[in-house]
């Protein structure tokens, strides 16, 4: 094998190891959509940490070496944007949110979000986020009663939906105890057609739309009036009670204040855009990353026993963790979930282009190059993470900041991009995961499948189903 490293004297890209393909198609018929981060992995170990391969005409780079890695979270958004098909289906979709978009756009969006996501904003919605968990928990009681099978990322989906959708819009969704909401309904024909769109090589739908499409358009054309109406009334309940302005309820209510607040506000079509994306960004990447967790708890025993212990000295006889500041004093748990997201990042792969001409690992690479990044590659790193396959939470408990581990990349992203909505996400994750150790046994419900990784567009744990029982 012939690969090669950021070290090699002078380098050309076209020489670049990778996977052999077919003349038009390149290699896009081994990249099967829903384990196409598992497919960027292998071509990494085969190929070593810098690989090429084509997607029809389109030429792509797999790169996986550290330093290489960090120049592009590093140099972003300056020399690199999201990979293309990004940008132009969500626009096209009328989603004009900081997700998708780049340059000026980008950089105004994201000043208003971080004032709209500063953490004294999320804070105060600890008290809200508690009410959904004990929604989930009386859930899950009956379920235990009923001696029922709990499809794990389901609920979690449910619990993340009522969460994001209070977040986003200060509305009650409450689809833990009632079923499917109005915004909910509309985003399923949403999330599946950005995965199809993203990954198609020809915009088909532009020419011939399939049934799912007009389905879309229809979506789509629903969440907008939803959401601009929400937008026109919450503008209205801000002129009768300034104080909103000032400490904002929701993020719709943040995006306003934080906007009217700064010259560059936001427009309605971005407000919107804004709020969407807080779905499309917020739910099934929290949700997935909780699945991920119980199930490394199920198969390792003495690491949920020892969350356990934390939990009952932490809670005491609360069944929920009910004060804020109790979340400082959860070291384990932070160990699980760092060592869980190193190991089942709901976001395993990540992809760039480059808007200039660029150097990366020795190399001169064109403006428009295209670049993978199966991140996870990193993360199997035996220097950085002895025995790097197994699951070891005690890796991460007294690690200070400059142990190698904490330079790995994070899954919450790098650089000027990286997760806005971080703090939300760890602060339901702490919720669930104290909530579920503390209230209840657990076992892997036997499904006759597997547990296995699918990507769509985020990564989840397939046929994951658990049985509860309240605890011994
Ligand atoms: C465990 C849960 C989550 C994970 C693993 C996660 C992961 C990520 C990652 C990897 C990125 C890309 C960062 C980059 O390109 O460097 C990202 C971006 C983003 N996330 Fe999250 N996320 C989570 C939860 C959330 C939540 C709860 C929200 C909203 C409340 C959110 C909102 C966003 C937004 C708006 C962006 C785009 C930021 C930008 O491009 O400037 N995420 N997230």
């Amino acid at each position: 094998m012939n690969t090669v490293t950021a070290d090699s004297p002078s380098l050309d890209p076209n020489n670049l190891p990778g996977p052999p393909g077919l003349p038009l198609l390149g290699n896009a018929l081994s990249l099967k959509p829903s384990r196409i981060h598992q497919v960027f992995e292998e071509w990494a170990y085969e190929y070593g940490p810098f690989y090429q391969f084509r997607v029809g005409p389109r030429k792509m780079i797999g790169v996986s070496d550290p330093a290489a890695v960090a120049t592009l979270f590093k140099e972003r958004p300056e020399k690199y944007t999201r990979n293309i098909p990004m940008e132009e289906v969500f626009l096209e979709m009328g989603i004009e949110g900081v997700f998708p978009v780049e340059g000026e756009q980008w950089q105004r969006q994201r000043r208003v979000w971080i004032k709209a996501m500063n953490a004294h904003r999320v804070r105060p919605f600890f008290g809200k986020m508690k009410l959904i968990t004990e929604r989930l928990k009386q859930r899950w009681e009956q379920a235990a009663a009923e001696g029922k099978v709990i499809h794990v990322v389901d609920d979690l989906m449910r619990y993340t939906v009522d969460v994001t959708t209070l977040f986003a819009y200060g509305f009650d969704a409450n689809t833990l105890q009632q079923g499917e909401d109005v915004v909910q309904k509309q985003l399923m024909h949403v999330f599946p057609a950005i995965n199809r769109r993203i990954n198609s090589p020809f915009p088909y739908w532009r020419y011939l739309p399939l049934p799912a499409d007009v389905k879309l358009k229809k979506a789509l054309k629903n969440l907008e009036t939803f959401v601009m109406a929400r937008i026109e009334e919450t503008r209205a309940e801000m002129k009768t009670n300034p104080q909103l302005k000032k400490e904002p309820e929701n993020l719709l209510q943040g995006l306003i204040a934080a906007g009217e607040d700064d010259e560059a506000g936001l427009t309605d079509q971005e407000i919107y855009g804004n709020t969407v994306g807080v779905m499309l960004a917020g739910e099934d990447t929290t949700a997935y990353t909780m699945a991920w967790m119980i199930y490394e708890l199920i198969q390792h025993p003495p690491a949920l026993q020892r969350l356990r212990q934390e939990m009952d000295q932490v809670l005491g006889a609360e069944p929920l963790w009910s004060e804020l500041e109790q979340g400082e004093d959860m070291p384990w748990l932070d160990a699980v979930t760092n060592e869980t997201q190193r190991l089942r990042s709901v976001a395993p792969m990540t992809g760039m282009t480059a808007k200039v001409d660029v150097e990366l690992g020795g190399m001169h690479f064109p403006a428009g190059s295209n670049f993978v990044v199966p991140l996870r590659v990193m993360a199997m790193d035996e220097k950085r993470y002895p025995d790097a396959r197994a699951f070891k939470p005690e890796r991460w408990i007294d690690i200070d900041q400059g142990h190698p581990a904490q330079q790995a990349p994070q899954p919450f992203g790098g650089g000027k991009r990286t997760c806005p909505g971080m703090n939300l996400a760890l602060q339901e994750i702490k919720s669930v995961l104290s909530m579920l150790v503390k209230n209840f046994d657990l076992e892997l419900a036997d499904t006759g499948k597997a547990v296995t990784e699918k990507f769509a567009f985020t990564m989840f744990p397939d046929n994951l189903c658990m049985q509860l029982h309240p605890r011994n």
